[in-house]
């Protein structure tokens, strides 16, 4: 059974006009080490969440804007505002959000007569409804995004046919190119370049996202990187290394500066969240700094669509059911644009950084299986197969030890459709980092409310390698990922996490 509005009746709740606040014991434990024995004591926090109802009017600014990701995530937005449906050879198709968390996923809330009881997601807490967001950007390719979405093959033609003319005179603004952070065979359509020094560009970023607030009446924005992988950055003492060397390299045009930093680093200085969708090193140590410094929120790295979603997966199920990965080999052929911008070495090491991590934290949780510091051999492939086009392949091969020297060989073959996978996470990314700026708390002690770590942790779902605070455990298992998201939502709302004991039915 599906509610889509519900009220939690409890003395720990109170709902006013403008708030949710919501009282909240944290149970957890304090591991100890006394004389070689572990004591492990059970501890609690008393939190209130405070949560704004006051849903704003969001702007989505991309950059990137007319590539596959962006130019589909804005159809799918007018197709959905629009109410459109459109022949295809399998009968009519109605738009929808599905793959986006926030919008098609739904929460148990309890049992009502013996049926189960489900929350859409999005209806937990007050959200943007994503019909609702104004959405623009920047591409340094200045096609508009009628004809984007024709390049990049991702959406069935009639669709196309009835999205043009709401598409057609949206137009990117021109972005900040740099051909040493991109494969040289993006050259051909970078026709639409911010000029200027490193600090100009930055400053007409700053421009670009108040004029886009004020021209459509906006409360808030949130910028999302959709743009090609850059490589990574060199990260230098003394260049980038701090937010005061950081400053003064962008001041003086230092070449290491990337296009994805300064856009950072103008949305910090205006307190504009930035999530990164890419798997380059955007955060550099000065952008962290100046985040925090700042309390301006930024989320990342690299949408977690297809294989690394699969991976996180599986690996988790693989572990914890005290099986021993040993190899693990993904190979991946696309032929849409990221695909080409890949296909040159110092863009595919980003990507291929990016996917190397997602195993660690299962295999490491798990010393049973695996002797300190060993871990599975793990390769990533990307070729660039234009045919395929949009329409990725993913093939994995996961080889594990099980029982008396026994081998399990899974092999899978994913087809991906890219940006359609994507489309609903860069939603989502922007929906909760908006969201997350109208989270406040603060545990009994304290007197005052404050928000999240600028380090948004929650996003870590939907990215492939998910930036988190120094000293924070990263976590790659996918479950896991979504019981934080569920469980902070529950929490504002006063309820328990999901621990799915049942004991009610014992
Ligand atoms: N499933 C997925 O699609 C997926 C998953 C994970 C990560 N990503 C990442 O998302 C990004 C976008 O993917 P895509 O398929 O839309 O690629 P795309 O090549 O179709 O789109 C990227 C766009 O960025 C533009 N661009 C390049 N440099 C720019 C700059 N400095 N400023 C503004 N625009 C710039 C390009 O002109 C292009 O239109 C890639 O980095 C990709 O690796 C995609």
């Amino acid at each position: 059974m599906l509610v889509k509005e519900f009220e939690v009746e409890s003395p720990n709740v109170k709902y006013s006009k403008d708030f949710i606040e919501a009282k909240y014991k944290y149970e957890t434990t304090e591991v100890e080490q006394h004389e070689g024995t572990w004591k492990v004591k059970p501890k609690e926090i008393n939190y209130v969440f405070r949560t704004s109802k006051v849903v704003p009017k969001l702007g989505i600014m991309l950059v990137g804007w007319g590539g596959n990701n962006g130019s589909t995530v804005t159809a799918g937005i007018i197709a959905n505002r629009e109410g459109l449906s459109w022949k295809t050879k399998d009968g009519v198709q109605h738009a929808n959000y599905w793959g986006s968390v926030t919008q098609a996923a739904t929460c148990r809330i309890g049992n009502f007569n013996g049926e189960e009881v489900h929350v859409p997601f999005k209806n937990i807490l007050p959200m943007v409804n994503p019909n609702d967001v104004a959405i623009g950007g920047w591409d340094i390719s200045g096609m508009n995004l009628a004809e984007s979405m024709e390049r990049s093959r991702v959406l069935d033609y009639d669709l196309q046919m009835q999205l043009f003319d709401h598409m057609k005179d949206m137009v990117p603004l021109p972005s900040i190119y740099d051909p040493s952070f991109i494969a040289a065979n993006q050259a051909e359509r970078a026709d639409n370049c911010i000029k200027g020094t490193k600090s100009e560009q930055v400053e007409q970023i700053r421009r670009d996202i108040a004029k886009f607030k004020a021209d459509n009446g906006l409360d808030s924005v949130v910028v999302l990187w959709t743009a090609n992988t850059e490589r990574y950055s060199e990260v230098v003492v003394g260049l980038n290394d701090t937010k005061e060397n950081l400053e003064r390299s962008i001041a003086k045009g230092e070449a290491e500066i990337s296009p994805s930093t300064l856009f950072a680093w103008a949305c910090i200085t205006d307190n504009v969240p930035f999530v990164n969708g890419s798997p380059q090193n955007t955060f550099v140590p000065g952008v962290i700094e100046y985040a925090v410094s700042k309390k301006s929120f930024i989320g990342g790295d690299d949408f977690k669509s297809g294989q690394t979603k699969m991976k996180s997966v599986l690996v988790d199920f693989l572990v914890g059911a005290g099986i021993k990965p040993v190899s693990i080999v993904s190979y991946n052929h696309l032929g849409n644009n990221d695909g080409y911008n890949l296909s040159a070495p110092q863009t595919f090491r980003s990507k291929e950084i990016s996917k190397s991590n997602v195993v660690d934290d299962m295999v490491q949780s798990n010393s049973i299986l695996y002797k300190d510091g060993e871990h599975p051999d793990h390769i990533v492939v990307i070729k660039y197969l234009p045919y395929v086009a949009d329409s990725k392949r993913a093939m994995d091969e996961y080889t594990s030890e099980i029982f008396m020297g026994g081998k399990n060989t899974i092999v899978m073959h994913n087809t991906c459709e890219d940006s359609l996978l994507a489309a609903p996470i860069i939603l989502d990314l922007c929906l909760l980092t908006e969201l997350i700026t109208r989270i406040q708390f603060r545990t009994e002690d304290e007197e005052d409310f404050h928000g999240f770590h600028p380090i948004a942790v929650l996003l870590s779902y939907l990215t492939k390698a998910p930036l988190v605070p120094k000293g924070t455990p990263i976590v790659n298992a996918l479950s896991k990922q979504r019981a934080m998201l569920e469980n902070i939502f529950r929490a504002c709302v006063g309820l328990a996490p999901e621990n799915n004991m049942l004991m009610e039915y014992k």
